[in-house]
Order: C-alpha cells, then sequence, then structure tokens
C-alpha cells in the first residue's frame, strides 16, 4: 500500500517514527510529509532514514514530478499523526499553503487522524467543531487517549500508541471500518449485531496429553484470546459453541453465564476433535484457537508411572490436524479462521511464517499471534497479524484480547459480506 504520513507540530511526532517504522516492516511504501513546525522535533534526516522516501515540505520542491499532487492521488491510505488542534482547524477549513495541505486536498485515499494537544485546547468548541466537520466528512479520528500530558497536565489529548494507530489505519485501509468511525476508539462493538444469527464453533486452551493417571504433556496456553472471542462474537448475536480444553482459573466465567454460548469440555487433542467436528457440522464460521499438542504419547500408562520402575521412555505419535480436518470437510458457506502462534526475530519473519501456514491450512484468515516473553501466551494482551486468503494483511491489532477478537469478527463480516 502507498500510505502518506503526515507529521504535524507537536511533541508526540517521535512516537510517529514508529509508526512509520512499523507500516515499513509490515511492507507499505511510506512517504513522510512533515510541516514545517513538525520538523522543529524531528528532522528530515531520520523520516528519510526510517521512511526510506526522500522527504519535502514545501509545494515548491520536486515540480516537475507535480509531487504537490502526485502524493495525493498515488496514496491508498493517508495518516496524520500527530494533529494538533491547529492542524485539525485546516484541515476543516480546506488550508493548502504547505505540501501536507495540498496532498489533503488532492488525495480520494481514507484519511486516519490521530489528535495530540492539551486538554483544554481538544476541548475548545472550536476543535471539537473542527473535529464534527471533519467526521461528517468521512475521516476517522483515533484518540485522542487520557492520560497524562507534556507539562505534567492530566486529561484527553495524548496520542494514542502508534501500533494502535496503525492497527487502525489498516483496519480503515481494509474497509473493515465504515466511514468516520474507527471501532477501538470510537465505538463500542458490542453495541453491534453483525454476527446476529451466525452459528460459531470456537476452540480454545491447550489439550493435554496423558502420560499416566496423573501426568500429562501440555503448553502455557491460557485460553484467555478463545473466551475473548466467543464473547465478544455472542455479543455481537453470534451463537456460540465454545470447545474448550485446559484453560486458566476464571478464563470461562463471562463466557459461561453468556445465553448464546454453549461451553464443551475437552481435554486431549482426540477429545477436543471429536468435540469440534460436532460443533463445526452446523456452524457458519471455525475458528481454531486451542493451542492443540502436535503430538501424545502412544501408550498412556494405565497405572501411575513409579520412580522404582526406572526413567520412562515416552514414546510419541502425531496427532491429527484438527484444523486441516475441519477445513477438508468444511460446509458450503463456512467461513473458517484457524490461529498461529509463532515466535519470530522480526515482522517479516513473522509474516513470512504466517504466510505459509496459511497456505499450507487453506484457512479463510490467519490470526498470526506473536508469542514471547510478556506478549501472547499466559498475558492479558496481545498482537495479532490477520492474514486473508490471497494472503494481504488484513488488519495488524495489538491490545487487549477483546480488542483482538473485535477485530478478527470485523474481518469475518467484512470477508462474509463479500467486501
Ligand atoms: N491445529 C490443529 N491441530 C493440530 C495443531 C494445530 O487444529 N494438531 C490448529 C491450531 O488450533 C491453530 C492452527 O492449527 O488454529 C495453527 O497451529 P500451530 O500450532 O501454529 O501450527 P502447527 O500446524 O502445529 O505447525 P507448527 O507447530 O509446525 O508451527
Amino acid at each position: 500500500m502507498f500510505v502518506v504520513v503526515g507529521v504535524t507540530g507537536g511533541i508526540a511526532a517521535y512516537k510517529t517514527v514508529h509508526l512509520v517504522r512499523a507500516l515499513v516492516t509490515n511492507g507499505h511504501e511510506v512517504h513522510v510529509v512533515p510541516t514545517a513546525d513538525a520538523l522543529r522535533f524531528v528532522g528530515t534526516t531520520t523520516w528519510e532514514a526510517v521512511s526510506r522516501n526522500p522527504v519535502t515540505t514545501s509545494v515548491h520542491d520536486d515540480v516537475a514530478q507535480v509531487r504537490h499532487v502526485a502524493l495525493g492521488t498515488s496514496a491508498d491510505l493517508v495518516v496524520i499523526a500527530p494533529a494538533t488542534a491547529n492542524t485539525l482547524a485546516r484541515m476543516a477549513a480546506g488550508i493548502a499553503d504547505d505540501l501536507l495541505g495540498v496532498t489533503l486536498l488532492a488525495t480520494t485515499a481514507p484519511v486516519v487522524v490521530a489528535p495530540a494537544m492539551h486538554t483544554a485546547m481538544w476541548e475548545h468548541a472550536a476543535t471539537q467543531a473542527n473535529i464534527a466537520t471533519l467526521r461528517a466528512r468521512g475521516v476517522h479520528i483515533v484518540g485522542p487517549a487520557d492520560g497524562p500530558l507534556t507539562g505534567g497536565d492530566s486529561g484527553p489529548g495524548r496520542m494514542v500508541e502508534p501500533d494502535e494507530i496503525v492497527a487502525a489505519a489498516l483496519q480503515v485501509a481494509a474497509g473493515v471500518v465504515a466511514g468516520g468511525v474507527v471501532r477501538s476508539t470510537d465505538t463500542d462493538a458490542s453495541d453491534r449485531a453483525d454476527l446476529d444469527g451466525v452459528r460459531l464453533a470456537v476452540s480454545t486452551g491447550g489439550t493435554r496429553e496423558p502420560i499416566d493417571p496423573v501426568r500429562y504433556l501440555g503448553n502455557r496456553s491460557s485460553g484467555r484470546q478463545g473466551a475473548a472471542l466467543a464473547l465478544a462474537a455472542a455479543e455481537r448475536g453470534a451463537e456460540v459453541a465454545l470447545v474448550a480444553a485446559h484453560v486458566d482459573d476464571g478464563v470461562l466465567d463471562a463466557a459461561v453465564n453468556h445465553p448464546r454460548i454453549t461451553l464443551v469440555r475437552a481435554g486431549s487433542a482426540a477429545e477436543l476433535e471429536t468435540a469440534m467436528t460436532d460443533a463445526a457440522a452446523t456452524a457458519d464460521v471455525v475458528a481454531m484457537v486451542a493451542a492443540v499438542a502436535d503430538y501424545r504419547v502412544a501408550s498412556p500408562s494405565a497405572e501411575k508411572l513409579r520412580k522404582e520402575d526406572g526413567i520412562p521412555r515416552l514414546d510419541l505419535v502425531e496427532n491429527p490436524d484438527i484444523l486441516a480436518g475441519l477445513v477438508a470437510r468444511r460446509r458450503a458457506g463456512q467461513t473458517i479462521v484457524g490461529f498461529a502462534a509463532e515466535t519470530a526475530s522480526s515482522d517479516e519473519e513473522l509474516l513470512e511464517r504466517g504466510r505459509r501456514k496459511r497456505a499450507r491450512k487453506g484457512v479463510d484468515l490467519l490470526a498470526v499471534n506473536a508469542v514471547g516473553e510478556g506478549i501472547g501466551f499466559e498475558s492479558a494482551d496481545n498482537r495479532v497479524l490477520l492474514l486473508g486468503a490471497d494472503d494481504a494483511l488484513v488488519a495488524d491489532v495489538a491490545g487487549a484480547k477483546r480488542e483482538v477478537a473485535d477485530a478478527v469478527w470485523d474481518a469475518v463480516v467484512a470477508l462474509r459480506a463479500g467486501t
């Protein structure tokens, strides 16, 4: 995607370096257009290095290429971060006395704006009127977040974190979000009923493969992401069969109390396979979130293994690939979502592994989950790259597992609507 990132004169400009980097890492062609004021915070050299493209601010540079129009017309997406109160006013008025202003008038691409300013400026009637004007024109406003501000005050006005802006912008560009509204900050997804009457089969948790009556081979999956998916879907109107292997304490509490969620428990991969095959037989959408053990002990001991019998040898055999089986038996019109937990040293590697796995599994969507220290397993937050059937990156979501869940369902809804 050709992305124009407009940077305006606020201290949060330093965070936009991370935003540009994340977009470049995801394979996008990024052109940074700073205002003259923005360059007082972060200079041209940094923007050029991080975007890997030349940076100009004036409409008089590169005139032969008609750069002031070319940037706007080439853009698939425009992100303004940070957007100062002054920038919002200029955008609302259509002022075009610098390259960013001209680009904004020349573009028909979706525009995502992340405001950053002092609370008093944000709450001022002039700023609020400008925001309303921009929203009415279909501009997507992300944030601002509430929290400590430069100068020691606290309140709404902080720029939303770069990862969240990237996730929101990618959703906007993918058409997952309707004009003027960005899910994570502007609307409560639970108000929607876009999964009304849709039947879902969702698996979660980690399987436990018995060694003997008291021991097992297991993994560190907490079951939180699958439980969040089930709950989010039920709140959006779906009828959910939630097949749960081992999960952490309390993880299923909210789900079991929801009238549209039916809970089925499974221990081993074999049990999970039976339960998911049953649930999938009548489901419109299947999501395999469970961490399934790839191997099981060939012949678990009926008796507890004892030390006096010596060090045990565990012969392992491969478990069936449940997801592959579900894809092979897919009902007409059924949408299948897989999850892949990956460790990778870079986003490129994560995407590459994800794309290979999506093709191998034959799923409509693969949610690629970076696991490692403090992220993924056993943590409340998650980061997920959503890959579509044509290997497109549909969304890059970082946040609470509930936010990731809603982003997955947004993508499923869009896919099933053919958009
Ligand atoms: N899965 C499955 N049955 C298995 C293993 C995995 O249904 N025996 C499903 C998972 O629920 C997930 C997807 O396949 O939706 C990817 O799981 P993952 O463990 O990332 O992939 P594997 O196929 O096990 O590949 P590898 O471990 O080599 O990365």
